[in-house]
């Protein structure tokens, strides 16, 4: 299962990724979570040690051209997840990270080349049945048009309870079509009272897939640093995995 999570700035997507590669973990699967943000905080979030010791995808772009030109070994394969070159990955407790990062240029440039090599790796990448891909998107709705999450099976809006991040979704929703992916489904962050969940309702005027509660505790396991999930509240972590068992059909 391949799942990405993609909403406006600030939403929880980080969040909300981290709790699902690891409540997908405790539910038996394989994970690898890619960071795509350019200012990655996902390792810090899972509790990786030593997150600087990793090798961000866009300096893979070099390394696969290098080998075997353009192509790259991996998209010749069909690569199984367990090829993917240690180099670029950190892995702890069945969750493996791959970083996307980012070589951001002045005047507008685009970061085209690493998201170039992680839509072909996603493309690429066969899944064995116990294997899941979460990817936490960078903020908005870029990755979209460079269609960076064409093959994923699930498409995770993240929203909260105001006007603007509404508006980030519904655009996120219309690119989603654009490129033929059907699977998106609203999850509700922060999400204090029944009227903040009828507000998104109403406003994108789509049932919430999954809402999660607005909780102090997430905010400062945040602050507090190392590995979130330790801190979050069961009763969210049952909510996560009540909802992947509904992803999974
Ligand atoms: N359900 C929640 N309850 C309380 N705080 C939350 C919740 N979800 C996320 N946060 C907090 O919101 C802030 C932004 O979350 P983050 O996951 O970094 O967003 P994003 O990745 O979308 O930019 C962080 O301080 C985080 O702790
Ligand atoms: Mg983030």
């Amino acid at each position: 299962m391949k799942i990405a999570i993609s909403g406006k700035g600030g939403v929880g997507k980080s969040t909300i990724s981290a709790i699902f590669c690891e409540a997908l973990r405790e539910l038996g699967k394989r994970v690898l979570a890619i960071d795509s943000d350019p200012s990655p905080h996902l390792a810090r979030l899972l509790g990786f040690p030593e997150p600087e010791k990793i090798v961000p995808i866009a300096q893979m772009t070099e390394l696969l051209e290098e080998r075997s030109g353009r192509q790259g070994p991996f998209y010749n394969l069909n690569p199984k997840v367990d090829d993917l070159p240690e180099r670029f990955l950190l892995e702890r407790d069945r969750i493996k990270l791959m970083v996307v990062g980012a070589v951001q240029k002045g005047g507008g440039g685009c970061a085209c080349a690493e998201n170039t090599v992680l839509r072909n790796l996603v493309n690429a990448l066969l899944l064995e049945p116990e294997d899941a891909i979460v990817m936490d998107m960078e903020a908005g709705v870029e990755h979209l048009g460079r269609g960076t999450i064409q093959s994923v099976d699930h498409l995770l809006i993240v929203v909260e309870p105001y006007k603007g991040s509404l508006e980030t979704a519904k655009k996120i929703e219309r690119l989603a079509r654009d490129i033929g992916l059907e699977n998106t489904r609203i999850v509700a962050n922060k999400v204090s009272t029944d009227e903040d969940r009828e507000f998104i309702e109403e406003g994108l005027g789509v049932k919430v897939f999954l809402s999660i509660p607005y909780d102090p505790e997430l905010r400062a396991a945040e602050r507090r640093g190392g590995r979130l999930y330790e801190y979050c509240p069961v009763a969210i972590k049952e909510l996560v995995k009540d909802a992947i068992k509904r992803l999974e059909g």
